[in-house]
């Protein structure tokens, strides 16, 4: 044990936990996933030689995956039906895999994993009934995991091994996968010459935009400490941070053991603000977008209650730090990149409230990295 522990403090390097190190690896690796994919025209046959002809032919996707794989299948659905008017559903494996299905015709079954080997989402490619889908595909980041093996068609990601319990790297890697896998449908499916441009040009200044988000880790080191106290915390977003928002209260959750939960900020109304006090820590994700003045009235209830209010937000979207306000200023970046700059900031943010608490950051207790069993 003695040696693991001296080994394990070796590569760390100069970061005190794996999930630090991990989050300020993104850069990188987000960067070497874009290379992988042999941009700008994307090398099809990295997915396996038989690609060209299942893209040729996918009308519809169905995303299956677990935990924050199935957030990544999330932002995915708001990206294929806004860009490529293609169909997609996501449904989390354990539920997938045990109920009646309908039949959905040249539909791609796609897996999102970042071990490969997650019981649920091995068991529901290796359920679906012969015809079921036109083909299978997987968006993984480890090489010879049992689904990278049973599926037709593979996207690794090139996040490297991933040591911390709670996902980070591996989700804004499969993000990056999915905008490849965008791309490759998009030339075959008459995705806009523009957005495609656009797209090829975000993905490249991706890096640069994520180490802007770590630039301002002290100013969110900061606004932890609010939270060492609270029992619970509130998410919200709207449209594609939506599920950025699920995936800021999972992290927050799974490391700090703070009960958090997160709402599409329109969704506020029907219930949860009846939670908003003083003690109700809210995090809003809000990017200069059309949902933006939506959001700000959503926010106005929430601070006419009282709530405490933590914005992520570009300096554009006009909002000023006050009293019970923290504005969390953002990089200015490509609308279709930012959930990935996003995420960063709410990596971190967890990262912290779990240092002052004092918790087992990289490995959170009760969890595993790989749920290979049921
Ligand atoms: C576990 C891990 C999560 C991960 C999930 C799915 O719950 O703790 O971090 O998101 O499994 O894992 P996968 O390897 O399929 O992405």
């Amino acid at each position: 044990v003695e040696l693991k522990d001296k080994l394990d403090q070796a590569s760390k390097g100069e970061f005190d936990h794996f999930m630090l190190k991990e989050i300020y690896e993104q850069p990188r690796v987000l960067a070497e996933t874009v290379s992988y994919a042999g941009l700008p025209t994307v090398d099809e046959t990295i997915f396996g030689d038989n690609a060209s002809a299942v893209f040729d032919q996918v009308e519809a996707i169905q995303i299956v995956a677990c935990g924050t794989s199935y957030h990544a299948g999330m932002v995915a659905k708001y990206w294929f039906e806004q860009h490529l008017g293609m169909p997609c559903y996501v449904e989390v494996a354990s539920e997938f895999r045990y109920r009646a299905r309908a039949k959905r015709p040249n539909t791609l079954l796609l897996t999102i994993s970042q071990s490969g080997e997650t019981a649920d989402s091995l068991a529901a490619l290796r359920d679906a009934a012969p015809g079921e889908f036109l083909a299978s595909l997987v968006i993984a980041n480890v090489d010879n995991s049992a689904l990278v093996r049973e599926s037709d068609l593979v996207f690794l990601t090139q996040a490297g091994p991933e040591i911390g319990v709670a996902s980070t790297k591996a989700f804004t890697t499969q993000l990056v996968g999915l905008l490849v896998l965008l791309l490759a449908f998009g030339r075959r499916k008459g995705l806009d010459a523009e957005v495609q441009k656009q797209l090829l040009l975000a993905l490249r200044s991706l890096p640069d935009n994520v180490e802007a988000v770590l630039a301002q880790r002290a100013r969110i080191e900061a606004v932890s400490e609010r939270f060492i106290q609270k029992h619970h915390a509130l998410f919200l977003g709207r449209g594609v941070y939506y599920p950025i928002a699920l995936e800021g209260s999972l992290k927050l959750k799974e490391i700090s053991y703070i009960h958090a939960e997160a709402y599409p900020a329109g969704e506020l109304k029907h219930g949860p603000l009846a939670l908003v006090d003083e003690d109700m820590p809210v995090i809003a994700v809000a990017p200069n977008d059309e949902l933006l003045e939506k959001l700000r009235s959503n926010l106005e209830e929430v601070r006419s209650r009282g709530g405490e209010l933590y914005v992520f937000a570009p300096e554009e979207a006009g909002f000023e730090s006050s009293d019970r306000v923290h504005v969390i200023n953002m990089p200015h970046c490509d609308a279709i990149t930012s959930p990935i700059t996003y995420t960063v900031a709410l990596q971190l943010l967890s990262y912290y409230v779990a240092i002052q608490k004092g918790t087992d950051v990289d490995k959170p207790r009760n969890l595993a990295k790989s749920v290979t069993v049921e």
